[in-house]
């Protein structure tokens, strides 16, 4: 896939940095879409550092994803600056766990503008390219709590399903045009989100866990760099699991 454009949101984050590099690796134009980048704390410059001091390109724009007139002009600017979008990743996503009683709206909205329409203000930026080239890939990563449903997670778990039901939609719209739209659904991975999870709950999660870990989130990233090749032309409107077997359907 060399040199091609791949536009990867919530892109600083940690599995979004995996997801990034490894696409790096394979030789794409990488730009990482992401709120964060700037704002005080934010250390993704010097991660961009590390990587181009290993050969890796990766472009940092600040985007709020929830915006669509934000995603309209870094989608345009990065047109105009590096190439059209190729491959768009949907990694920006967040928690506001509560059980439904006692969830307020602020939750829930918050919850289903990151995660679900931000798969929309995204996408409806770039696939019109894709599909006029002939050539794209739409990776959506949602959870295995959007398959599964879970405790606490209603706002989660309604997004990611819907994530999932976008991904089969659009699939079907631009399957002849040489455009693939994927879920990847991953299980809990080690990161800042899973170990916000009440110590007591998360060793719970952990026991229902055939491998009996979480997962790195190389291990999803090295999913979402396949469906994005040419090697993954063929699957399309899939829902891939990588979730150590903790829910196998
Ligand atoms: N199933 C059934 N009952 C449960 C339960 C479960 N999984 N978890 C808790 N309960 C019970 C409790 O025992 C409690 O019962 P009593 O009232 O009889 O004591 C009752 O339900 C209320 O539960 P809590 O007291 O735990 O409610 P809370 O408001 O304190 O906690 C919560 C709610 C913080 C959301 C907690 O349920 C929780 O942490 N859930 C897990 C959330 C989770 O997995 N988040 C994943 C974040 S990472 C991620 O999302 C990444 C990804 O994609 C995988």
């Amino acid at each position: 896939m060399t040199r091609r454009v791949a536009l990867v949101t919530g892109g600083v984050g940690e599995l979004g940095r995996s997801i990034c590099r490894r696409l790096a690796r394979n030789g794409c134009r990488v730009v990482a879409v992401d709120i964060n980048v700037g704002r005080e704390g934010d250390e993704s410059a010097s991660w961009q550092r590390e990587m181009a001091t290993a050969g890796l390109e990766v472009t940092l724009v600040q985007g709020d994803v929830t915006d669509f007139d934000s995603c309209e002009a870094v989608v345009r600017d990065i047109e105009r600056g590096i190439g059209p979008v190729d491959i768009l990743v949907n990694c920006a996503g967040i928690t506001r766990d509560a059980t439904l009683r006692k969830m307020d709206k602020a939750k829930w909205d918050a919850v289903l503008t990151t995660n679900l329409d931000s798969v929309f203000n995204m996408t409806r930026q770039v696939i019109d390219g894709m599909t006029e080239r002939g050539w794209g890939r739409v990776v959506n990563i949602s959870s295995l709590n959007g398959e599964k449903g879970q405790f606490g997670q209603t706002n989660y778990s309604a997004a990611k399903a819907g994530m999932h039901g976008f991904t089969m939609a659009l699939a079907q719209e631009v399957a002849r045009r040489g455009v693939t739209v994927n879920t990847v659904s991953p299980g809990y991975m080690d990161t800042r989100m899973v170990r916000a999870v009440r110590e007591d709950v998360l060793a719970g999660i952990i026991a229902q866990i055939p491998i009996g870990r979480l997962a790195k989130t190389d291990e999803i990233a090295a999913m979402v760099a396949f469906l994005a090749s040419d090697d993954g032309a063929y699957v399309t409107g899939a829902n891939m699991s990588v979730n150590g077997g903790q829910h196998m359907h």
